[in-house]
């Protein structure tokens, strides 16, 4: 069995690696660079607001005519339970000190933004090849009119249950994301981590269970992961963290589109 080029063949890259979207580490200079060299570039939009979300894909449309990927999260933003946060703090305590970070800095709530009607709005406008999700689907109207406008729909799957629940809901390609992966983890059937395997565990259990083409991520950064996650039935792979060593990524620069915004108002 030779590798799945169904999504290299969709979108017309080259190579099998795709960067993962990473809400406040990935800009559009990174999704640029990415997609330049023959992969597919992402923009994470969670952290963005929806005129920032364009400001970002013109400047990737006018310096690059390669495919792209917004990618939206579609949790319920939790409430900020201090009781919670401040016993997570105490188990942490060591480190804080260690560091000599304040123990009693006040918790911040969440920046990360659902995906919306102001959003979907945007997608219609902007017309993104690929349109992904973390955290499962929008709800079941919003989703159809996203499908409506012919984009192709992507979500993770940390679980077999996962994968095939967003398979039946429409979703073209999945990621599936193993324990390894850092950053958000799209956990939505279940909170239960004993359900958690690692990537290449995961990898073969959801390519046998949907008809569609996998994505391998978590743990892979270079070309034996890549074999392997093929080799296992995956094709691309989505690679987060080894792109944060990149000068493009956004990470410590203080230059996310974020803060670029604010700066110049
Ligand atoms: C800093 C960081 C932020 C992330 N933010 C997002 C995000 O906004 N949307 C998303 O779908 N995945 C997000 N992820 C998960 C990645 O898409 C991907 O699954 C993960 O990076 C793969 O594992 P790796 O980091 O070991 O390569 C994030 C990962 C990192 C490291």
């Amino acid at each position: 069995m030779g590798p799945d080029t169904r999504i290299q063949d969709l979108l017309g890259i080259e190579l099998p690696t795709l960067l993962a979207p990473m809400a406040g580490a990935v800009s559009s200079e990174l999704a640029i660079a990415v997609a330049e060299a023959g992969r597919r570039g992402s923009l994470p939009c969670a952290m963005l607001s929806t005129g920032q979300v364009r400001a970002e894909l013109a400047r990737i449309r006018q310096r690059t005519a390669r495919p792209i990927n917004l990618n939206f999260f579609c949790h319920h933003s939790p409430a900020v339970d201090l009781q919670w946060e401040m016993a997570w703090r105490e188990r942490l305590s060591g480190y804080y000190l260690e560091l000599g970070l304040d123990l009693k800095a006040p918790v911040q709530s969440t920046t990360r933004t659902p995906f919306d009607g102001a959003m979907w709005d945007l997608v219609v406008e902007l017309r993104p090849e690929v349109v992904s999700f973390h955290f499962g689907l929008p709800d079941k109207e919003l989703l159809a009119h996203v499908k409506d406008t012919g984009e192709k729909i992507q979500s993770s799957a940390t679980t077999v249950d996962e994968a095939r629940w967003l398979e039946d809901a429409g979703c073209d390609t999945i990621v599936a994301q193993g324990y390894e992966a850092a950053g958000h983890r799209g956990m939505f059937l279940t909170q239960d981590i004993s359900t958690q395997l690692g990537t290449f565990a995961l990898v073969p259990q959801v390519v046998d269970a949907v008809k569609g083409p996998v994505i391998a991520a978590g743990g892979i950064a270079d070309a034996r992961g890549i074999v392997a996650a093929s080799g296992l039935g995956a094709s691309p792979v989505q690679m987060g963290t080894t792109y944060l060593f990149c000068p493009e990524s956004t990470i410590g620069s203080g230059t996310s589109a974020s803060t670029e915004e604010s700066s110049a108002s």
